[in-house]
């Protein structure tokens, strides 16, 4: 009997370690999936075209993954990585509305650098752009996540699973050094309190982070700040990890980064980044998770053939997104293409640690 007891006690103590007991988790399976960086732009704006990102095709992408999504059995929710419309024009986000209603199951966004006012500067002709809070308050409703007056949220997704969404936008004001707006983003003060509430508050649950900027760099590029590439990693994310790592928080999805799905283990956290829906290669990805373990599939949107043709020319045409390390040619390429597609990482499992 004593011998029993001592074996019970080292499994409890070892899911105490790895924080996924506490008071006991009540989901033991949940199906969700990740969706990001549509950019939605209906096709009727004055300028709208089919470049790096596929302007003239936002919205028929952005259906065609709602209508797979309602396809697959026992989804439970959908989480949309930022980057909602292409710069927070009031059809664009009236547009992404309608599509995501369209979803049989809750879906929950964040907001990306795309989705606040732009501040006019004296080179670009450009429309209508609505505060933040305006876009935020687009997506108050039926799932429960955002609520008024905030960019910000924290909402029980499944019993005892905490999704906590950031708000990590600033100001889009054109930085003539970088010949661009200003893409970065940070946590700031107040929503740094929040977040250590919230923390303190759900100890005893699973929390994952939804959050549009990474908190680790994706490539070389990122660390080196090529192209101001250290803009797709929030500015004080060493401050962010620092905090989640002291709460035993395991998840994090981003987004902005437009790579296909990936993940690293970063302060005994789980790193992940989603691809986008509007830029080559066009994927959403499905995750199962238990308390124990996480598996994943990436998968590419339905689009005509076509469509698909020209998403992967213009990626290749691009200089900017190419990074110091994919010059154009053809070993380059395919270093290129390796990179952005990740083949290595479209289906992954692990158990956490
Ligand atoms: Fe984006
Ligand atoms: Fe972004």
């Amino acid at each position: 009997m004593r011998k029993r007891f001592g074996i019970w006690s080292l499994v409890l103590v070892s899911l105490l370690e790895l924080g996924l007991c506490g008071s006991g988790l009540a989901f033991d399976k949940v199906k969700f999936a990740v969706i990001s960086d549509p950019h939605i732009s209906i096709p009727q704006q004055k300028g709208v075209s089919d470049g790096y990102k596929l302007g003239l095709k936002t919205v028929m992408l952005t259906e065609s993954v709602v209508a797979e999504l309602n396809q697959i059995p026992e989804l439970k929710f959908v989480l949309l990585s930022g980057d909602l419309t292409q710069d927070a024009e009031p059809w664009n986000i009236d547009e992404l509305r309608r599509i995501l209603d369209g979803l049989k199951v809750p879906y929950y966004v964040v907001l990306g650098n795309h989705d606040l006012s732009r501040v006019p500067h004296e080179k670009k002709d450009q429309p209508v752009t609505l505060s933040k809070y305006t876009v935020a308050g687009a997506f108050i409703g039926h799932s429960g996540g955002m609520v008024p007056g905030m960019t910000y949220y924290t909402h029980e997704v499944d019993k005892d699973l905490v999704l906590v969404s950031f708000d990590t936008s600033r100001a889009q004001v054109f930085v003539p050094e970088a010949g661009l707006n200003d893409f970065g983003g940070k946590l700031d003060v107040g929503q740094l309190l929040w977040l250590e509430e919230v923390l303190r508050k759900n100890q005893q649950k699973t929390v994952m982070i939804l959050t549009h900027h990474s908190l680790v760099p994706w490539g070389e590029g990122d660390q080196n700040n090529h192209n101001s590439w250290g803009w797709f990693r929030l500015d004080n994310s060493d401050e962010v990890r620092a905090l989640l790592k002291k709460y035993g928080v395991k998840l994090v999805f981003s987004g902005h980064r437009h790579i296909s799905t990936r993940y690293q283990q970063v302060d005994d956290m789980y790193h992940f980044v989603s691809p986008s829906i509007a830029t080559y290669p066009m994927r959403y990805t499905v995750y199962e998770m238990t308390p124990e373990e996480l598996s994943w599939e990436a998968k590419n949107i339905p689009a005509p053939p076509e469509v698909w043709d020209l998403a992967r020319r213009n990626f290749l045409a691009d200089k900017w997104w190419r990074g110091p390390d994919h010059p154009d040619t053809p070993e380059g390429n395919r270093k290129y293409l390796d990179f952005y597609e990740s083949p290595a990482t479209m289906t992954g499992k692990m158990t956490y640690k």
